[in-house]
């Protein structure tokens, strides 16, 4: 088999910014305003446009945004939060360091998003939230999940990092919860280098992380520029979590190129899922319900271990030697030292997330990926497959 066509690797993921977000940068950097200011304002009302909803604040990451909402909604030391075990690290971090203890429900086996039905058994009275992951960029069940938390009136909060283009019958993900928080670090489908954006129906709730996330600042150094009063107070122990200027211009800049890029990253999808549907040694990346829309942040494979000779890892590296880089979204949490040793979670507890550890290869995924990048990769899948079976 031959390298892809001009014998470069392809990678697992690339960023291009649009000229736009240069523009925004370059007059951000003239402007004499760094920090949070008349950008970040301006790219909470684009984000809260572009999502249909009122009120959103801008974090430097959804990692700290998931904590400061679960501060704020009193979601601390003696109180749960059930979520699922198989997601990146961030989402666990953030139930730890707001104080509470997160209590995992399995996942499920299809769509690798928390299963709805796992999740009653784990609420109790110390249970202070429920928190899904969208994984991929596919919505969770949000229409049972909600059902669930509106019976026993608990909080839902969505970490929603990776779905900022997901829709769930229709609505976007903060439509459905009480809260969600995105993500735009790097690799992430709308990017503003690092950063995240808390958004919420509840105007209270958004006022409360605004402040948290400025030390608990009862005014801001702009507030107090523009009023000429210098007096401020703080009244609640606080975070360092406020966006700056500069990452709110990379930001305002990439999400006018969002729509066209969610388009390119769709069809890259479901390239990947018509040219791999016949392949029984690998299960495609599951399509969404009916009315919800991917954010495709993620193309995630899964390889029908019983049928090969090899296992994830191998594959992996015989897709890095036709120059095809893959990774893993995700080792479930019990899969990893601290968090084995700290939860006390042992990976029979969660079989699906277990054996979705093992299986699952994310195939190269982004807007600047071609057609024929993506027939390559599945040639050499099918190759490599075919070798490889029993
Ligand atoms: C599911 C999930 N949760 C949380 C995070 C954390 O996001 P951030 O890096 O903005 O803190 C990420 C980012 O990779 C993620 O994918």
């Amino acid at each position: 088999m031959k390298k892809s066509n001009d014998n470069k690797t392809i990678p697992l993921f690339d960023l291009k910014l649009s000229a736009r977000t240069k523009k925004e940068v370059a007059s951000t950097l003239d402007s004499g305003w760094l920090t949070t200011g008349p950008r970040v304002k301006k790219f909470e009302q684009a984000v809260a446009e572009y999502l249909k909803v009122k009120h959103t604040v801008a974090v430097n990451s959804a990692t700290i945004g998931l904590q400061m909402v679960l501060t704020a909604i009193g979601a601390g030391p003696g109180r749960e939060v059930v979520t699922t075990p198989f997601t990146f690290v961030g989402t666990i971090e953030a139930i730890l360091l707001a104080g509470a203890r997160p209590v995992f429900a399995d996942i499920d086996a299809q769509t690798l998003n928390l299963d709805p039905e796992k999740i009653p058994p784990c609420i109790n009275k110390h249970t202070a939230a429920v928190m899904p992951v969208d994984i991929a960029g596919n919505p969770a069940d949000y229409g049972r999940i909600v059902s669930i938390c509106n019976e026993r009136d608990l909080p839902m909060v969505a970490d929603a990092a990776q779905s900022i283009a997901g829709l769930h019958k229709g609505r976007s993900v903060p439509s459905h919860v009480d809260a969600a928080v995105f993500s735009f670090y790097s690799t992430k489908n709308l990017t503003c280098g690092e950063g995240g954006m808390v958004v919420s129906r509840h105007k209270e709730l958004i006022d409360a992380v605004r402040l948290l996330s400025l030390h608990g600042l009862t005014s801001g150094t702009l507030d107090r520029k523009k009023s000429k009063k210098w007096r401020y107070d703080v009244k609640h122990l606080g975070f360092k979590a406020n966006m700056s200027d500069i990452h709110a211009a990379v930001g305002i800049g990439e999400l006018t190129a969002l729509d066209e890029n969610q388009r390119k990253r769709t069809k890259l999808a479901e390239r990947y899922i018509k040219n791999l549907s016949d392949l029984s040694e690998l299960v495609a990346m599951p399509v969404p319900e009916q009315n919800s829309t991917h954010s495709w942040h993620l193309f995630i494979a899964r390889l029908q271990l019983p049928a090969l000779t090899i296992d994830r890892d191998r594959f992996i590296e015989l897709m890095l030697e036709q120059g095809v880089e893959c990774g893993v979204h995700y080792l479930p949490v019990f899969e990893l030292s601290y968090y084995r040793q700290a939860l006390g979670i042992e990976p029979g507890q969660f079989p699906n997330a277990a054996s979705a550890g093992r299986r699952v290869v994310s195939l190269p995924l982004y807007p600047g990926l071609k057609l024929t990048e993506v027939d390559y990769v599945c040639d050499c899948i099918r190759t490599i497959l075919l070798k490889n079976r029993k």
